[in-house]
């Protein structure tokens, strides 16, 4: 945003008079604590500051037992662990690839609509044809319904993408039921839910334990951090073997460098698995902190015509990795979208996600849009996109009024994910929260 735009907000009577608090007013960063430190500069002392060391597995362990899996994997990050999930539930299904081919070559798979790209990025790397799902207004995830309708269209599919958006479980009891329906595996994106849980048969379960093959993400913004890093999780000893083999170059065991799969620089660095170790005692309080952010956004949002990123709450604890809001249909003013620029009006009671955007960011405060849809993504405009009504593509009729269903583009149209840093005082939060309620004067 350059000094003119920002002249011309801080100048409309609509926010005359805001004054700022001292200090960054971040999205979500880093919260280190100190000990993070600490083991980095053992792994120097030590010398183990390469892909092995005492920080990997230690990390790997307590991860694995927080998360209830058997084993986890580090790795450099959470694309990295989706990748390596994607990769052996692919060959799982259809067997081991050639070397130049995808292990999905030719191969369909339904994907998370409403996500970050590195959910279904490495879909494309194994050469297969995501197919997105529409989400459901209740979770923003991934719709059962549509996933139904899916199987009935493209029955031939074995292998389900779901991620878990900011942190809110998707609804994965009625996912794995349908998945067992159809014989399909589950790669659970839990990069964005460490600590979230969903119930199931009676128990919380924590996500990124829940799929067949599941990943979570250590990057610099996410609820825990080592500044980068990832991590594939598995109650399979023979997997979680795979993928430590493939995340190192995949050597077999030759005296000399052998090789009989593809193999890739995967791992976690036993510095990075340091700055982890430090974090995981915290992760708890992270939660908490987080939790107390979107109640205070819902209390001092109550007025508005908007509403807070739904849950489930009987059947899920979500980990409020970010809070956002969405509003109302009829408190929208009229906002224009293209592929990198955007126009909206200024209304009189009304507004929509990029004026919110203009104004937190013109008063030095980060929020963001919702994920645009991947059904929406030039990347994948024409991949197949399934809602509750089945092809969700060429839903229109120059002749005949009707409008197909679209919960995802809906979602990205007028939601907005606040300032939710763990480090943000009440005093910024309430600045945020008023200026939002300037937007809807
Ligand atoms: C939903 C989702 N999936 C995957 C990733 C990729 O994780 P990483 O950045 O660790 O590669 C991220 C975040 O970065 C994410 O938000």
């Amino acid at each position: 945003m350059n000094e003119k735009m920002i002249k011309q907000i801080k100048d409309n009577p609509k926010y005359y008079g805001l004054k700022r608090p001292e200090g960054k007013i971040l999205l979500s960063s880093a919260t280190m604590h100190g000990d993070e430190e600490k083991y980095v500069h053992e792994a120097f002392e030590t010398g183990w500051v390469a892909t092995e060391g005492e920080n990997i597995i230690i990390v790997e362990k307590t991860i694995a037992d927080y998360v209830g899996v058997k084993y986890a994997v580090g790795l450099c990050s959470g694309t990295a662990a989706l990748h390596m999930a994607i990769k052996l539930a692919a060959e799982k299904i259809y067997g081991q690839c050639r070397p130049n081919e995808g292990a999905l070559a030719g191969k369909k798979v339904f994907c998370s609509d409403v996500t970050f790209d590195a959910s279904v990025n490495p879909v494309a790397y194994e050469n297969g044809d995501a197919i997105f799902i529409d989400s459901e207004e209740n979770t923003w995830n991934m719709d059962p319904k549509a996933l139904q309708k899916a199987f009935e269209i493209y029955p031939e599919v074995k292998l389900i993408v779901l991620a878990h958006l900011y942190g809110t479980p998707g609804k994965v009891r009625e996912i794995r039921q349908i998945a067992d329906e159809h014989g399909a595996l589950i790669v659970e994106d839990a990069a964005e839910s460490l600590g979230a849980r969903y119930m199931i048969k009676g128990q919380w379960k924590e996500t990124g334990g829940i799929g067949d093959y599941n990943a979570i993400s250590f990057n610099g913004n996410k609820i825990i951090t080592g500044s980068s890093g990832g991590m594939f999780l598995t109650n399979s000893k023979e997997d979680a073997d795979k993928v430590r083999k493939w995340s190192t170059q995949s050597r077999e065991a030759a005296q000399w460098y052998q090789h009989e799969e593809i193999g890739y620089n995967y791992r976690m660095s036993n510095l990075i698995a340091g700055v982890i170790r430090g974090q995981i005692p915290y992760l708890d309080s992270h939660i908490e902190r987080k939790r107390k952010i979107y109640e205070k956004y819902r209390v001092g949002l109550s007025e508005l015509p908007i509403k807070m990123n739904p849950y489930d709450t009987i059947n899920s604890l979500p980990n409020y990795w970010l809070s956002c809001l969405m509003i109302d249909e009829d408190a929208m003013t009229r906002q224009c979208r293209g592929e990198k620029d955007y126009l909206y009006l200024s209304e009189k009671g009304k507004s929509c996600p990029q004026e919110i955007l203009d104004v937190l960011s013109a008063y030095g405060c980060e929020g963001r849009p919702i994920w645009k849809p991947m059904h929406m993504q030039p990347i994948y405009r024409n991949n197949a996109f399934i809602t509750v009504d089945g092809n969700g593509r060429a839903r229109s009729n120059a002749y005949i009024e009707c409008e197909g269903i679209d919960v995802g583009k809906d979602i990205f149209n007028r939601g907005v994910c606040l300032p939710s840093d763990i480090k943000m005082t009440d005093k910024q939060q309430d600045f945020v929260i008023e200026i939002i309620k300037r937007c809807f004067k």
